[in-house]
């Protein structure tokens, strides 16, 4: 017992026991100035904190990032410049379920990347997919409430997923990646990011390009059987957390190409498809893939919670040289997310280990609040503008922090965004379905929809079903209808192009 350390309150103060509380004799009640035990259960009392609410459920690693090409002519950002290192965080997580829920549900996956760079953290938080099933943010808490549970039994419904999904028919891209292999990976090193969203990157000579972000992965991207998942999500249902933690462990480090595809300003403006809708995406054939360099997770936290849980990543944390898009869901992520984890974690989240830049200073004059740990000097002043020169703090400089801009004019107004000549819902999924998927990937994604359907027991909702996959494609629409054994029904029309 003497070589270790003494067990201490949490002010330092050694304790006589953690097997007995402070009682009148042996067997007489508990004194309530037995202040380690109250502290001990008051500690316990406050140890969780309000779970994510999309992407609860999530495991992530730390790494390194080195760029291997020179992408130089397109960003300034000091984190992409020819032979730059950064230390990286990624999380991946499901959407939809709790935190207990099973990895192997079938979901999108996400994909939260942080640089630790030198001029700020910069957050690409994005998924396995390279589109989203939206394209306005007003339509976020339906969606996601669509995918968590019913009001009365607390149970999750088909019904209610596929009843939001077919009266927005902008969801039809993703509803095909997520129905198809993507939908359930190996593992979390078996899949491919995506920043999903159109960014832009500013040059050093002020240049705008509009960009999007994809993460190879260099083990393959894998799929896992419908069985299979259904087995391990009862008998594992930490499968994909495991799984990373174990391979960190072992050395066997998973590696991911980052790549680009870049799109000249100008060209935004009359793209066949509206380059700032993220339900589609950009053909590789007009924006091949540029690669900019690579990245390795070598690091597993040393405590979960700190470092995963409390991991507060969101789109605005962009850098000079990077930033957003008028893409409506990526301006309202810039709000939502800082604004989540002031209420999921406390008001100086960003102050955490984790969160705290790693490889730049802080330095302004927001202080205070609950759980100030950063405080700055004396000579600091509390307030800018201010007389007192270097010693009195810092100055904002437009030349550093160099922001993303484009042209923005017109009447406020509730409107969705004007339609490009290959603007609609169908196109691209009816694409993905017929050219991308092969004849085996088709037919998994046949079955995996006739289950789906299976599980609806509104006929309304039933028969916007096959209306739904008859736009994707009019014979997968009949195919579907027959293997369910559904009559020909009427279609009832759904607005397109919200
Ligand atoms: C307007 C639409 C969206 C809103 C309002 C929204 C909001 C949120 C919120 C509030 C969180 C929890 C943040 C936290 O508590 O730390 C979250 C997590 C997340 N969201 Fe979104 N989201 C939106 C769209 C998207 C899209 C389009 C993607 C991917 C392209 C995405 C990917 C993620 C990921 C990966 C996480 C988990 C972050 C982590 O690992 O900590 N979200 N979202």
């Amino acid at each position: 017992m003497a070589d270790k350390p003494a067990t201490t309150t949490q002010t330092g103060t050694p304790v006589a026991s953690d097997a007995h509380s402070l009682t009148v004799g042996a067997d007489g009640v508990t004194a309530l100035h037995d202040r380690y035990l109250v502290e001990k259960l008051a500690s316990f009392n406050r140890e969780r904190v309000p779970e994510r609410n999309p992407h609860a459920k999530g495991g992530g690693a730390f790494g390194e990032f080195e760029v291997t090409e020179d992408v130089s002519q397109y960003t300034r950002a000091a984190v992409f410049q020819p032979g730059a290192k950064a230390e990286t965080l990624l999380r991946f997580s499901s959407v939809a379920g709790e935190q207990g829920s099973p990895d192997t549900w079938r979901d999108v996956r996400g994909f939260s990347l942080r640089f630790y760079t030198s001029e700020g953290n910069l957050d690409i938080v994005g998924n396995n997919t390279p589109t989203f099933f939206l394209r306005d943010a007003i339509k976020f808490p339906d969606f996601i409430h669509s995918q968590k549970r019913l009001g009365d039994s607390g149970l999750r419904n088909a019904d209610m997923q596929w009843d939001f999904w077919t009266l927005s028919p902008e969801s039809a891209h993703q509803v095909t990646y997520v129905m198809g292999d993507r939908g359930l990976s190996q593992s979390w090193r078996h899949l491919n990011g995506y920043g999903s969203h159109t960014y832009q990157w500013v040059n050093a000579e002020g240049e705008r390009f509009w960009v999007k972000y994809h993460f190879l992965s260099q083990q393959g991207v894998e799929r896992m059987s419908a069985g299979e998942a259904e087995r391990i999500a009862g008998e594992d249902s930490d499968y994909y957390r495991r799984d990373l933690f174990d391979a960190i462990d072992r050395g066997d480090f998973p590696k991911w190409d980052v790549y680009v595809q870049v799109m000249p300003y100008e060209e935004a403006k009359t793209y066949r498809f509206n380059p700032f809708d993220l339900t589609k995406t950009w053909s590789k054939k007009d924006y091949p893939r540029i690669k900019v360099g690579t990245f390795t997770l070598n690091r597993n936290p040393e405590n979960f919670f700190a470092q995963i849980e409390q991991a507060a990543f969101s789109p605005g944390n962009q850098v000079p040289g990077t930033g957003i898009s008028p893409d409506k869901m990526l301006m309202a992520r810039v709000f939502s997310y800082a604004d989540a984890q002031r209420y999921r974690i406390g008001a100086n989240f960003n102050q955490l280990p984790v969160n705290q830049p790693h490889a730049a200073e802080v330095s302004n004059y927001m202080h205070e609040g609950q759980m100030q740990y950063h405080f700055n000097g004396p000579a600091h002043r509390v307030y800018t503008p201010n007389s007192y020169g270097a010693a009195g703090g810092p100055e904002a400089d437009p030349a550093r922090g160099v922001e993303a801009s484009w042209e923005s004019d017109g009447d406020l107004v509730r409107s969705a965004a004007t339609l490009r000549p290959e603007d609609d819902d169908f196109g691209q999924p009816g694409t993905l379905y017929r050219e991308v998927f092969d004849d085996e990937q088709r037919e998994r994604f046949v079955q995996t929809l006739v289950g789906q359907y299976n599980a609806l027991t509104v006929p309304a909702i039933q028969e916007r079903f096959f209306w739904y996959w008859g736009q994707v494609d009019e014979q997968l629409g009949q195919q579907l209808r027959a293997l369910a054994g559904a009559p020909v029904g009427e279609p009832e029309p759904v607005g397109v192009g919200d």
